[in-house]
């Protein structure tokens, strides 16, 4: 049962939030970064040579007309409209005040030679590519150094035609890492919505040292066994705001991320400010929502609510490793219904995978302030594996309102970490067992609408403390 509380509780836990503005009321939709979104100027992309029958290179084209909509950029931005068709290209670069329109029944299709995707620079967060030391390919739609960008359309699709890229992986035979979808590096004011991304041949959607990126009412869908087809990894990014997807792949549904070891220590960009609801999906080998478990340039100020994932192998999961520094802080994960997931919660202090040799053994992460909870579970196997590192706890982890239907005989098992918990079934594991009373309101990250008199609040309200 949950405890009540005394009015002067209340009024305590006010006074200790009363220096912080925490608390913002109304709508609570992704704000579109930018009020462009009509373009007064717009081509189709059959004017600069075309063919859409899925078999003719169209990477010129793509690159002819945007070198021409670049003239339009100081004149409010073009709209480069790709009709039905199948549109076979290499990767391209965008350019600012630039919308990329997909029609219904457009399709674009990553071209399977991939000399088709140049190799650039790794990223200095990263100081190599992912999988390979060295250089990377870029991704099949690129854009760097840009302000207010959309890709959108009616429901067009995107196609990677990763498989190619999986089977090179599989069998050895890559030269650099793979390449994602979409990339977008050093942005502003970038929205991505209404259309379909699939068989991305990496990570699906990179947003990387950005900011004010909105992701809505997109559909991301690869293999469930394709190797690393995450859907959306925000990287070293700040403002993201993610709602209203469905994302069923191969790797993580939402991966946040900011830099590897001492390449993302040093480059120090953390991911922050990062809003994630209404999003359904399913993963087969790796989990709904991760953290990591490349996080050196520090994750905070995380908010995913009303989320369902479902033929998943975990729910929620916090990746990092000693060596990677940095922290992961401030998270507040809510209303999450869990049906045939292995794993509810997951958190692994020792993930391994560095980029080199001369990562700091000693550069422990700091793990603080995660709070969990309404959370339901239907055919889960454990609650919760939650390890943190030895020497290096992970603090102030608060779970309220969980209720699981675990097989296992031993749901939850705990080390290196501490914190608290409120109406948890089955019962927590014991350095949670600490129940969550007023007092520890400024340890559980912001806690919580229901144990506030709900009457002072619109159910549309919610709690900000950065
Ligand atoms: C982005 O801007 C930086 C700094 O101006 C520049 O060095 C870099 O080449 C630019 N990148 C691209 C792809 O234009
Ligand atoms: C979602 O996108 C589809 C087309 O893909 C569109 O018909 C629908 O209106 C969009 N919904 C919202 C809420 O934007
Ligand atoms: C968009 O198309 C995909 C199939 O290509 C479909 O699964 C999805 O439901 C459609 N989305 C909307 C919002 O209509
Ligand atoms: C790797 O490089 C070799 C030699 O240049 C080339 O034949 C092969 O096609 C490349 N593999 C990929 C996947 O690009
Ligand atoms: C990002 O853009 C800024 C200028 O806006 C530039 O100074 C910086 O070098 C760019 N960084 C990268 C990685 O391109
Ligand atoms: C998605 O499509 C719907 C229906 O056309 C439109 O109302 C909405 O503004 C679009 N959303 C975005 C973010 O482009
Ligand atoms: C957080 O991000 C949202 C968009 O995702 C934005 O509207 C809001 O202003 C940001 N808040 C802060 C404090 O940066
Ligand atoms: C919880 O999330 C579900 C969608 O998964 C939504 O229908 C429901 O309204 C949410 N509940 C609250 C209290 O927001
Ligand atoms: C869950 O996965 C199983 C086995 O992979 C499959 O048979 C089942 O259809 C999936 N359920 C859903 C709802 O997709
Ligand atoms: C507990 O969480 C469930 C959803 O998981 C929600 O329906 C219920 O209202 C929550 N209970 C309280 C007391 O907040
Ligand atoms: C929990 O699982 C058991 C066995 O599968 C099932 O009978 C029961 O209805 C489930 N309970 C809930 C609350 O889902
Ligand atoms: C918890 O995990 C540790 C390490 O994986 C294992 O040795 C131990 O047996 C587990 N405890 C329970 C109760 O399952």
């Amino acid at each position: 049962m949950r405890r009540s509380f005394t009015l002067v509780d209340v009024l305590l836990v006010l006074a200790l939030f009363s220096d912080v503005p925490w608390l913002i009321k109304g709508s609570s939709y992704c704000k579109r970064a930018n009020s462009a979104a009509i373009r007064p100027h717009s081509v189709t992309i059959t004017e600069f040579g075309a063919v859409g029958d899925g078999v003719t290179l169209n990477t010129k084209a793509f690159q002819n007309a945007i070198f021409y909509l670049n003239s339009f950029a100081d004149k409010g931005g073009a709209k480069l409209f790709v009709p039905a068709g199948q549109w076979l290209t290499g990767s391209f670069d965008l350019i600012s005040h630039l919308t990329l329109w997909l029609d219904k029944d457009a399709m674009i299709l990553g071209s399977t030679n991939s000399d088709d995707w140049p190799v650039v620079d790794p990223l200095p967060s990263y100081g190599r590519g992912r999988e390979l030391p060295g250089r990377r390919h870029r991704s099949l739609i690129y854009g760097c150094n840009l302000t207010d960008v959309v890709i959108t359309g009616d429901n067009g699709t995107i196609d990677g035609q990763g498989s190619i890229w999986w089977n090179w992986f599989q069998t050895k035979t890559l030269n650099y890492t793979r390449p994602h979808l979409v990339e977008l590096m050093n942005s502003t004011g970038i929205v991505i919505s209404n259309l379909t991304f699939i068989n991305s041949p990496f990570w699906t959607i990179h947003p990387v040292y950005c900011s004010q990126v909105i992701v809505q009412n997109v559909t991301i869908r690869a293999p469930l066994d394709s190797p690393n087809t995450d859907g959306i990894d925000p990287d070293s990014s700040d403002d993201v705001c993610i709602e209203d997807c469905y994302i069923s792949t191969g790797d993580d549904i939402i991966a946040i991320k900011s830099g590897w070891d001492e390449y993302g220590i040093s480059y120090a960009r953390p991911c922050r400010n990062i809003t994630i609801r209404r999003l359904v999906g399913q993963t087969r080998t790796s989990a709904g929502i991760a953290i990591g478990s490349e996080m050196s340039g520090g994750v905070s100020e995380v908010r995913a609510e009303n989320i369902q994932f479902y033929n998943s192998s975990t729910g929620i999961r916090i990746k990092t490793s000693p060596g990677r520094g940095g922290y992961v802080r401030n998270i507040y994960i809510s209303n999450i219904t869990l049906t045939d997931v292995k794993i509810a919660i997951r958190f692994t202090g020792r993930y391994g995978e560095h980029p080199d040799e001369h990562y700091d053994p000693e550069a422990l992460p700091i793990v603080e302030r995660i709070t969990i909870e309404d959370i339901t579970g239907d055919n889960i196997e454990y609650a919760g594996i939650l390890d943190g590192i030895e020497a290096d706890s992970f603090l102030n982890i608060c779970l309220s309102n969980i209720t699981l239907n675990v097989t296992s005989k031993s749901p939850w098992n705990c080390s290196y970490i501490q914190g608290y918990s409120d109406s948890v079934s089955p019962e927590t594991c014991e350095p949670l067992r600490e129940s969550i009373s007023p007092y520890y309101y400024s340890d559980c990250y912001h806690l919580s609408s229901h144990f506030l008199n709900s009457s002072n609040q619109n159910s549309g309200s919610w709690f900000l403390s950065w």
